[in-house]
Formats: C-alpha cells, sequence, structure tokens
C-alpha cells in the first residue's frame, strides 16, 4: 500500500467519523468542555488529539477574532477534514506525549474522549501543562467507568457472555480514566490542581442497536476474533441488553455519562 492510498484510507474513516460519530456522541461535550474550561473572548486555546475539530470550532466561536485557536492530532486524515470544515483555524500534527509548542504558548489546553488512548497519561498532562501559561487552564473530557454506564456496561457483559472473558479488556479501553479518584490522582501528579470536577450523563445516538454493536466490534481488535457466528450473536445480544434504550422507531439513544474536569496550572 503506497502512502498516498494509507492517506486515503484514513482519510474516508476521518470522513466517517465527523459525518456519523461527532453529532452522534462527541458534540454534545465540546460546549460543556469550554463551559468547565471558562473559555473566553481573546484567548488562546489548544485543542489536543482534536481529531475532526469539534472542540476547536466550538471554542473558535468564544474566543472570537482577538483569540487563536489551534488543533493537534497525530492523525493527517482528521486533520485534514479539520482543515477542509475550518481552513481559518491552525491544524498541525503531533504527538500529545511531545507537544510541539513552546512552553506557555496558551490560555487554555482541551482533551476531549482521547486520554485514554495516551500509553503515558501522567506525561501526556505534563506537556498540557507545559504548553499552557502559569496560571492557565488545562480541561478534559473522558467517559466513565464501565460500571457506571447503565447501557455499555450491559452490553460489554452480555459480550463477554457470547464471545468470552477476554472482551472485555478487549473493550475497555475506552473506559480506562473513568475512575474519578484515579483522575484525580492523575492530575496532581502532573503537577495540576483540580478546581472543577463534573459528571455528565451524555448520549450516544445510534440508528439501532446493532450499529452500537458494530462500531464497538469494528473499533476494537475483537473484529479480528471472532466468527460471523459469534458476530452475529453479538448484535442479537445489542438489540435484547440495550432494548430499554430503544426507541419505537428502531434508534437507539444509549446513556453515555462521562466526567469533564478543569485544572490550574502552577503560577
Ligand atoms: C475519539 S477521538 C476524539 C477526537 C476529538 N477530540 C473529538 O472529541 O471528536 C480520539 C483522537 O485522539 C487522537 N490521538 C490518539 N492518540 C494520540 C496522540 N498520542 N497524540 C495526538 N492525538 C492522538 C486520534 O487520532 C483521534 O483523533
Amino acid at each position: 500500500m503506497t502512502t498516498t492510498e494509507d492517506f486515503q484510507v484514513s482519510l474516508g474513516a476521518a470522513e466517517r467519523y465527523e459525518d456519523r460519530f461527532v453529532p452522534a456522541i462527541f458534540a454534545e461535550w465540546a460546549p460543556l468542555l469550554a463551559d468547565i474550561a471558562h473559555v473566553g473572548p481573546g484567548q488562546a486555546v489548544l485543542d489536543v488529539a482534536c481529531g475532526t475539530g469539534i472542540v476547536a470550532r466550538t471554542v473558535a466561536d468564544r474566543v472570537g477574532d482577538t483569540g487563536r485557536v489551534t488543533g493537534v492530532d497525530l492523525n493527517v486524515g482528521m486533520l485534514a477534514v479539520a482543515r477542509r470544515i475550518r481552513p481559518d483555524l491552525d491544524w498541525r500534527q503531533g504527538d500529545a506525549a511531545a507537544l510541539p509548542f513552546e512552553d506557555g504558548t496558551f490560555d487554555t489546553v482541551l482533551c476531549q474522549m482521547a486520554m485514554m488512548f495516551f500509553p503515558d497519561r501522567a506525561g501526556a498532562l505534563r506537556e498540557m501543562a507545559r504548553v499552557a501559561r502559569p496560571g492557565g487552564i488545562v480541561a478534559l473530557a473522558v467517559p466513565a467507568a464501565l460500571e457506571a454506564q447503565p447501557a455499555y456496561g450491559p452490553f460489554v457483559e452480555m459480550a463477554a457472555r457470547v464471545a468470552g472473558p477476554d472482551v472485555v479488556s478487549l473493550l475497555s479501553t475506552y473506559w480506562a480514566c473513568g475512575d474519578v479518584d484515579e483522575l484525580r490522582r492523575l492530575l496532581a501528579t502532573s503537577g495540576l490542581e483540580v478546581v472543577d470536577l463534573r459528571t455528565h450523563a451524555g448520549t450516544a445516538r445510534f440508528g439501532s442497536p446493532d450499529e452500537l454493536a458494530v462500531t464497538e466490534v469494528e473499533g476494537s481488535p475483537l473484529v479480528e476474533r471472532i466468527t460471523d457466528e459469534v458476530y452475529a450473536a453479538l448484535r442479537a445480544g445489542a438489540r435484547q441488553v440495550l432494548a430499554p434504550f430503544t426507541g419505537p422507531d428502531g434508534t437507539l439513544q444509549a446513556p453515555l455519562h462521562g466526567h469533564l474536569v478543569a485544572a490550574r496550572v502552577p503560577s
């Protein structure tokens, strides 16, 4: 596969992310994250692991002409979509583990629904604190723990029954930052002082329970490990355990609980 084809594949996935998952899951959290961080006119804001840029776009409207917004992500496909939608904002390729900015460049650093994917979370937080100015804010949105998820919890339990207990670890990355005490400890050990922490009951919207099952399976290593029969059983199980969240028209509104936290960089 050539580099161009690689890029096209990831661009297609990024377009699907923007069309399907941003409205279904992520858009709801962006204004809440901007609120808890008190993003306002004139600020310089960084969106870490910006994806297709929903947080950056949301805060751009708040900082206005006197402010400045930068989005950084590892994935060039995500950045290409972000740039297509808002060519006026600053989009950079970079790793949360080594942010490509000078110390103290931003008033506020935001990171939505990505911290759980970073191999060194304390290191990434130290980087966010480094590129924020002294007294500035670092704010995160992360999904709550699986045990606190009224729809995803029963889904993963069902998947473990159908596909074997190993499934739990394969489907667990998403919930890895969900323990509030651990989150507070992580921020403290990274030299940040928590100033606000809220838990929000959000909603993940899908066309059907099948769609949630397909998203979970195909977005995880599970897809390579299960037979067609097990996959079909998982979809049937999803219809059953997600019935309480499925409307008469078949669409699914699955509760998705998450934490929003704002922390101050020492002055
Ligand atoms: C679930 S998406 C969230 C994107 C965006 N914040 C949103 O709310 O729509 C996770 C993003 O994290 C990015 N990502 C994962 N690891 C990263 C890293 N080490 N540095 C920068 N971005 C990373 C991925 O490329 C992806 O765009």
